[in-house]
């Protein structure tokens, strides 16, 4: 397959474009999913882990069908997709979705999601495989080094966050409790913090536009919903500790 780019910038620049559009959109509230969603009687809802397992599912299927039928991609390229990329969304899909406690998700955001995610797998995919030209010596440079290690300290920090958030509920339990440990001690965003870290590593490991963009999207998109968990604690928990901030230690 050859390099479709002007396809890759488009999708590209719509992604950041759907990022900032969700950030000016939603600057009041968080309505979509979760704690902040508010009572509609008519939305469908499915249970969290039906809707994640299939949201998510893409992002991993399109990349490895992608590389399973390419026989010409360059292999820095599949080594980066598999070894970050795909990883991440092997472990959202099969590890994350399968023990979330999180109350029923509704179906639309569910298919919104999961059109994102074919439409990110795809852009990621085609890219590292038929567009993205590493030259011989990348993996010694120092953007790869330093971008895999930010991309897996901040997977790190997402997966020990979420086993914290999920461990707060008991089984079939539905209530939010204040979260304490790991980075939680500094933000109450901590699992979006670590996401937010990942996804600027990949972009900068990749050195590449379409990993930016995405970077971009999920800073928008995560980085307002740290704030308003940040608002909901405390509100909701007078004994909320003062120091902690909501995505930022100290600052923000
Ligand atoms: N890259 C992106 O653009 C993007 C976008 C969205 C999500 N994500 C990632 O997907 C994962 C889940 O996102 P999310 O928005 O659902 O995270 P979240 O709002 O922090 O919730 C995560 C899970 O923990 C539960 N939970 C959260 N705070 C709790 C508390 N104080 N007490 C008890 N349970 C609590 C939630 O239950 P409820 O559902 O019942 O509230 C949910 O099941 C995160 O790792 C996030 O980084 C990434």
């Amino acid at each position: 397959m050859h390099c479709y780019g002007d396809l890759v910038s488009y999708l590209s620049c719509g992604m950041i474009l759907t990022g900032l559009g969700h950030l000016v959109h939603h600057r009041k509230t968080q309505p979509s999913y979760g704690r902040h969603m508010g009572p509609s009687p008519l939305a469908r809802m499915v249970p969290a882990r039906v809707a994640w397992f299939l949201q998510e599912m893409p992002a991993l299927l399109i990349p490895i069908l992608l590389m399973l039928t390419s026989h010409k991609g360059s292999s820095m390229g599949k080594y980066l997709l598999l070894g970050t990329f795909c990883m991440h969304y092997f472990q959202r899909t099969f590890v994350y979705s399968l023990l979330t406690r999180g109350k029923p998700f509704p179906l639309a955001v569910m298919v919104a999601a999961g059109f994102f995610c074919c439409l990110n797998g795809f852009l990621q995919g085609h890219y590292l495989l038929h567009c993205a030209q590493f030259d011989d010596e990348w993996s010694a440079d120092y953007r790869y080094k330093t971008g895999l290690l930010l991309f897996y300290i901040g997977m790190a920090v997402n997966i020990h966050s979420d086993y914290i958030l999920r461990n707060l509920r008991k089984p079939g339990e539905v209530v939010y409790k204040i979260p304490t440990g790991g980075l939680f001690e500094y933000v109450s965003g901590a699992n979006y913090l670590g996401e937010i870290v990942e996804w600027f590593g990949y972009a900068v490991a990749t050195w590449s536009f379409p990993a930016l963009s995405f970077a971009l999207f999920s800073l928008c998109f995560i980085g307002p919903r740290a704030y308003y968990h940040h608002s909901f604690y405390r509100e909701k928990f007078k004994d909320y500790p003062k120091l902690r901030k909501a995505l930022i230690p100290f600052i923000f």
